[in-house]
C-alpha cells in the first residue's frame, strides 16, 4: 500500500501520495486574496543588484507568484536558477522574436532539455515584433511557427509576443492550431476582434502597466469589454512601469497598480480582480488542481 502525506504552506496544500518510493504531488491553492505577476524578466541585469529585495517586496504586496521569462540563450539558465531557488518564482523559456535570427541547430535541443525542469510552466515569449524588426520578418515568421510546434511537443502553453503584427500573429496561431496548446497573449495591444479570436482559441489576454497611462483611453475601452474570466495582469518588468512610477524601473510588486486600474475600468472590486486573475493564471500555467 502507498501512503499519503499532507502539509501546508502559507497559501497551498500539498498532498503527496507515495507508492514504492514514487511520489506523486497534488497541489491545491486556497488563498484567493493574492496577485500573480504573469510575466516579468527577473533574470535581466536590471535586477542583478537587488533581486532578493524585489522578490520580497512582491511578497509584501500580495504578489505570491512571479513568472519570469528567459527570452534568449544567455538568460535561460539564469531564469531557471532564480525559479529553482525561490518557491514563489516559476520560469518560462523560449526565443523572443528579437532573437529569432540567433536560432541554430543547438537551440531547440537545449530548450527541450531545460524545459524538462518542473519549474518551467510555459514556452515563450514567442511571436512577431514588426515594430523593432530586430530579426528579419521572414525569420520571425518561420521561428514562430516552429516554436509553437515545439511547445506542443513539450506539452506547454505558449506566451505570445505581438507588436504591430496582429494580422500575421492571428494567421499563424490559426494555421498552427495553437488552440491545442493554448496560452497567453502577453502585453495585449490588439482590438476587440483580435481579443475575441484569441479568447475563442482558449487564450488568456494579459494586461500590462500601460493601462494606467494617461493616453491609453482606447486600450481601457477595449479591456472594459474583455471578460475578467479571460484576463491576466503582468508587469513585463523591468519595462512598461505603471503610473505612478512611470519612468522608473518596473518590478513585480507594481502589478497591483495594473490590477487596480482594471478594477476601476470594470467597476468591480480590487479583490475580485485579484481573485479571478489569480485563478486564471493558475489555470493557464496548470498550477491548480480542483479538489
Ligand atoms: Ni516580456
Amino acid at each position: 500500500m502507498g501512503h499519503l502525506k499532507f502539509f501546508l504552506n502559507s497559501d497551498e496544500i500539498n498532498l503527496d501520495f507515495s507508492l514504492n518510493g514514487h511520489v506523486t504531488r497534488t497541489r491545491y491553492f486556497y488563498k484567493s486574496m493574492m496577485l500573480i505577476d504573469s510575466h516579468a524578466h527577473l533574470e535581466m541585469p536590471d535586477f542583478k543588484k537587488d533581486l532578493e529585495a524585489v522578490i520580497q517586496r512582491a511578497k509584501g504586496s500580495g504578489v505570491e507568484y512571479i513568472f519570469t521569462v528567459g527570452t534568449e540563450k544567455k538568460d535561460w539558465k539564469r531564469a531557471l536558477e532564480i525559479a529553482d531557488s525561490h518557491p514563489s518564482v516559476y520560469a518560462i523559456l523560449g526565443v523572443h522574436p528579437h532573437n529569432a535570427k540567433e536560432i541554430d541547430d543547438q537551440t531547440y535541443p537545449m530548450l527541450k532539455e531545460l524545459c524538462r525542469n518542473e519549474k518551467v510552466k510555459a514556452y515563450g515569449e514567442i511571436g512577431l515584433d514588426f515594430f523593432r524588426n530586430l530579426s528579419p520578418r521572414d525569420i520571425q515568421l518561420r521561428r514562430f511557427r516552429e516554436q509553437i510546434g515545439l511547445a506542443k511537443e513539450l506539452g506547454l502553453p505558449i506566451v505570445v509576443h505581438d507588436r504591430e503584427a496582429h494580422q500575421e500573429t492571428l494567421e499563424i496561431l490559426k494555421s498552427e492550431k495553437a488552440e491545442e496548446c493554448g496560452g497567453i497573449i502577453h502585453c495585449f495591444s490588439g482590438d476587440d476582434e483580435m481579443a475575441k479570436v484569441c479568447m475563442d482559441m482558449g487564450f488568456y489576454i494579459s494586461i500590462p502597466g500601460s493601462i494606467t497611462f494617461k493616453n491609453a483611453e482606447r486600450f481601457r475601452e477595449i479591456v472594459k469589454r474583455i471578460p475578467l474570466e479571460s484576463l491576466l495582469v503582468e508587469t513585463d518588468a523591468p519595462f512598461i512601469t505603471p503610473e505612478p512610477f512611470r519612468g522608473k524601473r518596473n518590478e513585480p510588486s507594481y502589478v497591483r497598480y495594473t490590477a487596480q486600474k482594471v478594477s476601476e475600468i470594470k467597476k468591480v472590486t480590487f479583490e475580485k480582480v485579484a481573485e479571478i486573475t489569480t485563478e486564471n493564471a493558475l489555470r493557464v500555467y496548470r498550477l491548480q488542481f480542483s479538489p
